[in-house]
């Protein structure tokens, strides 16, 4: 009932040339996958050239991150206005890339995901333990306090647009996957967390794509778990060959 989603997000990558190519064939992808959501998220630079390759087509363009602000003072930001005016329908909040990389609160991702809700992009919010957490058994109660910032006061519909995506830090290009046990067991307590929050019946509808080292021959097990709607890709989705398999995931 839930449509999977799965997303490459292409960080600070590539050429123009290399992203408007690789556009042409994730385009391709999709429409071998026609029960599959497929976006992709270029460098800010070349999102307008990916915009213009996908649009007509299957494939969801969207940003890595935005502001939480409107408009303003705030040198080398991207808001999220901007981002749908250039034909952006997603973006990325609170990737652990900007947490743990730049600093970012749990307070600095709940105001962007509004941002991103307020200007009509869904937001793909993301949460995940790092190594050390995980170790000393605090990875419900990191995944869970991320979430809370995220999600608490929001009304049932604006909360029933977003994603989110559990990527655990650990597993973030290290080639370290979850296992689909290991992942199935987080992504059930965010659901039922989401429950507590908003109501089972947003929580149901919600998709929760996981990231970490999601490769061509992993994806088939991780898809197979209740609670896994999807995937966040990173190293793997700026390879055609390795990111149209994961798109066409195989359920065994
Ligand atoms: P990775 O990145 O697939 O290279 O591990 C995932 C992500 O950061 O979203």
């Amino acid at each position: 009932m839930r449509t999977p989603f799965i997303v490459g997000n292409w960080k600070m990558h590539g050429t123009r040339a290399e992203a408007v190519a690789l556009a042409g064939a994730v385009r391709k992808a999709a429409e071998g996958a026609p029960e599959v959501e497929v976006g992709v998220a270029p460098p800010f630079p070349f999102i307008e050239a990916v915009s213009g390759i996908c649009a007509g087509g299957r494939v969801k363009v969207g940003g890595q991150d935005c502001h939480s602000e409107a408009k303003g003072a705030f040198t080398g930001s991207t808001a999220g206005p901007m981002l749908r005016d250039l034909g952006c329908a997603f973006v990325i909040v609170g990737h652990s890339e900007r947490r743990h990389g730049l600093g970012e609160s749990d307070e600095c991702v709940g105001k962007k995901l509004r941002a991103a809700l307020a200007s009509g992009l869904i937001p793909i919010a993301c949460v995940g333990e790092l190594l050390e957490e995980r170790e000393r058994g605090a990875t419900e109660h990191v995944v869970r306090r991320q979430l809370q910032a995220a999600f608490e006061g929001l009304n049932a519909d604006l909360a029933g647009r977003c994603v989110v995506a559990y990527e655990p830090v650990w597993a973030i290009g290290t080639g370290r996957t979850a296992t689909p046990a290991q992942a199935q067991e987080v992504h059930s307590d965010i659901r039922r967390f989401l429950g507590r929050l908003l109501g089972d019946p947003v929580a149901s509808t919600v998709r929760i794509q996981y990231g970490g080292s999601v490769k061509a021959d992993n994806i088939d097990a991780l898809m197979t778990q209740p609670d896994i709607d999807g995937a966040l890709v990173g190293g793997a989705s700026l390879d055609a060959a390795a990111f149209t398999r994961i798109v066409q995931f195989q359920r065994s």
